[in-house]
């Protein structure tokens, strides 16, 4: 995949910044910019985005998003698993007004109590930043696969209460992280998963799953706007109209 929306940039200044929840390897900076990008063109232009990642983890990202990509109104978080959502909401936290510079506080308290240079030079990258967007969020449990949990959980998101506009999904995959709940022994959990998502959305909404290895599969039928390959990742945008017909 050539980048087209995303250029080279040293993001040393976000790994500072962000939490991680052991284990759960996050999306690259870059290639989540780059993915919002391609998406972005298959929704309308301008118009302020609400964003659902319902397996946001830590929240890693949706923050990313937020940091670096303009005209975000919304983001909604949601995950099966509720132990990393604290570490969801504190990197969110940093979108907030005065977040960042709170957070460098912190970072330069840590490097005077610790005598470490590290934090303090984490604390000066992150006064650096300055995000791109000041959206609204929310983090909440709940399994995608639930309709009626999804569906309080994204009440109210999207202009009039539309809905999310765009979803952005780092699937589990293999051993790290894996699918809550036993799948449909006939079915790809994934296919479930998207099957699901689709259900909480208008048909117009762009769905950008990412998965590892070779390709994302989607329910029989389900045409994709475009598929692409990086590295051992494979990524799919689709429309929630062709999964919900799919
Ligand atoms: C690869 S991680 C996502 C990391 C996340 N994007 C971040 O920024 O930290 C996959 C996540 O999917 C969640 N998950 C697994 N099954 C799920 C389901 N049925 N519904 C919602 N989330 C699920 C896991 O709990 C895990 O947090």
């Amino acid at each position: 995949m050539q980048y087209r929306h995303a250029p080279a940039a040293n993001h040393a200044a976000l790994d500072a910044v962000l939490a991680s929840a052991p284990g759960r390897p996050t999306l690259p900076v870059r290639l989540t910019v780059e993915l919002a990008g391609r998406a972005r063109v298959h929704l309308p232009a301008d118009a302020p985005l609400t964003v659902w990642d319902p397996c946001c983890g830590a929240g890693a990202t949706l923050t990313v998003l937020g940091l670096l990509v303009p005209g975000l109104a919304r983001l909604v978080g949601t995950d099966a698993d509720p132990g990393p959502l604290d570490l969801a909401r504190r990197n969110l936290a940093l979108l907030d007004p005065g977040g960042l510079t709170a957070r460098a506080a912190d970072l330069e308290a840590l490097a005077a109590r610790h005598d470490k240079p590290s934090y303090a030079e984490a604390a000066t990258a992150v006064r650096t930043l300055v995000p791109a967007s000041a959206p609204a969020w929310s983090v909440t449990p709940a399994d995608a696969r639930d309709t009626a949990a999804v569906r309080s959980a994204l009440a109210g998101a999207g202009p009039y209460g539309t809905g999310p506009d765009l979803v952005l999904a780092d699937l589990p995959h293999g051993r790290r992280t894996t699918w809550a709940a036993a799948a449909d022994d006939d079915e790809d959990p994934g296919v479930e998963f998207l099957r699901a998502v689709a259900t909480a959305l208008r048909p117009d909404a762009v769905v950008v799953a990412v998965g590892r290895g070779r390709t994302v599969p989607l329910p029989g039928g389900a045409r994709p706007l475009e598929r692409v390959r990086v590295g051992h990742r494979a990524a799919v945008l689709v429309r929630a109209g062709a999964l919900q017909e799919g």
